[in-house]
This record gives C-alpha cells, structure tokens and sequence, in this order.
C-alpha cells in the first residue's frame, strides 16, 4: 500500500503489520478475516471501501451520514451510537484486534446494521476515505503520549485536523475528550491554529452545562471513578 507522502508531508504514513502474515493467528485475527469479515476490515481490505463505505459496504442510499469513531477500544459507544443512529453509518478505526473484534461484536448484538470496523492507524485515515466522504468524528481517550518526546504521536494534532478537515463534509464536527490536560491544553493549542471553529470546550465535562448529553466510555468510567477531571472540545467545519 503506498500513500501519496507530498500531499500530507506533515503526517507521514504509520507502518503496521500485516495481519494475514502475523506468524500467529489469534481468535481475533481469525474472527476478522472469518467470521466479521463483511464488517470488519484488515488494513489491506480497508482502503478498498474508500469512497464506497455508504453504497457498498451498509448498501445505504449514498445521502445517509457516514460517521468516524477512532480508538473504539471496547465499543461502549460505538455500539450506543450505531444504535442510537440507525439513518447514520458509523465505522471504528482500532489498531488492537481483541478491542476491535469487541467493538464490531457489541454492535451486532445490539442488532446494528450501520456499523462497521477497520483495523486501522488513525494516521493513515486519508487512505480510507475520500475528501468530504465523512460527517462527524469521535475521539475518545486517544492515547495521550505525554513523554516530552511524543507528541508527535498524538491523534489530535495539527497535520490530523487539516487531514480530516478535507476529509469532512461541510458542517460536520469533531469531538475529543481526555483525561490528560496536559494533552489537551497542547491540543487545544493546535486547534487554534486549524481551521476548525470551537463550538464548545470545557476542561470539566461532568459540571458542564452538556453532562446530560453526553456518553460515558469504559475509559471515561474508569477516570472519574479515580476522580480525574474530563476534557472536552467539540469543533465544527465551517469554511
Ligand atoms: C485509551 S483507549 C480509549 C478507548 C475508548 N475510546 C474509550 O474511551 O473507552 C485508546 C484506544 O485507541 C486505540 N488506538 C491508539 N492509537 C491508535 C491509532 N493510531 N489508530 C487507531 N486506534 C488507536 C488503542 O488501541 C485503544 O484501544
């Protein structure tokens, strides 16, 4: 798989292995090209549904909205969205397979028909869909990279925001929490250098004027039972 670099050069393509070549196949890499392999997708079947996910993987009229969930790990809310949305599609990038193949499962039990997973690096996403293809983006307790070396893993970043900027539909938003404010005041940072507008941020969720709205995640649970105050922005495409 190669990726045109010059067009993104801030965000060059992340390497990850090949999974029908792993020197050993696990229940859920077996669970992914087997038995989910119509929902689910390796990195190599991914790029495939480019520009099709609506028409030919959920078989949709082309004018429903196709929604992004990145690092769904377990899919508590993967799976409340999908089923919460049924006219929206919605496809979870993960990079691990154990939370990938949970994602996918919970959203079939909970008898959704929108729903689909790739076993994808959220840097590669321009390889997955094509520009304005998306409507929203959730961003859940990413990996907050914290070692002064790291940020240049960090999912919310400058180069990510101008990438799915052009991947998104007019309109669209993006929303991030985290329990690092340390990420999210760098992240916040960058933001402002994006082209997005901030529609709301709050660096406590749960004494916000939005708590009624929103969705606890198993990592979110785990936080505020350790009593770790949630980030949150959410970020709109408006030019
Ligand atoms: C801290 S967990 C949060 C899971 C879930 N969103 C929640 O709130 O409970 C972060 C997840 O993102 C996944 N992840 C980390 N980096 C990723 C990347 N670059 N692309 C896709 N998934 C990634 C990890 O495998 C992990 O499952």
């Amino acid at each position: 798989m190669k990726t045109d670099q010059s067009k993104y050069s801030d965000s060059p393509r992340r390497q990850i292995n090949i999974t029908t070549e792993l020197p050993h196949q696990t229940e859920y890499t077996l669970a992914l090209n087997g038995e989910y392999s119509h929902v689910a997708f390796d990195e190599v079947r991914a790029p495939l549904n480019k520009g099709q996910w609506i028409s030919k993987i959920f078989k949709f009229e082309n004018s429903i909205p196709l929604d992004v969930e990145i690092g769904t790990g377990n899919g508590t809310h993967f799976a409340h969205y999908a089923q919460k949305n049924p006219h929206r599609a919605l496809v979870g990038l993960e990079l691990k397979y154990k939370p990938l193949i949970q994602t996918i499962r919970r959203a079939l039990n909970a008898l959704c028909k929108n729903a689909a997973v790739a076993r994808f690096h959220a840097f590669n996403i321009d390889e997955l869909f094509s520009e304005g293809e998306i409507d929203n983006v959730f961003i859940h307790f990413p990996d907050p990279w914290t070692s002064p070396k790291k940020p240049k893993n960090r999912v919310v970043c400058k180069s990510n925001l101008e990438v799915l900027h052009r991947l998104q539909k007019p309109g669209a938003i993006i929303e991030f929490k985290t329990d690092s404010l340390e990420y999210f005041l760098w992240a916040m940072d960058e933001i402002r250098e994006s082209s997005y507008k901030i529609l709301f941020e709050t660096q406590d969720l749960h004494n916000s004027p939005i708590k009624a709205e929103n969705f606890e995640t198993a990592f979110e649970k785990i936080f505020l039972r350790e009593g770790i105050k949630i980030n949150f922005v959410r970020l709109q495409k408006t030019v």
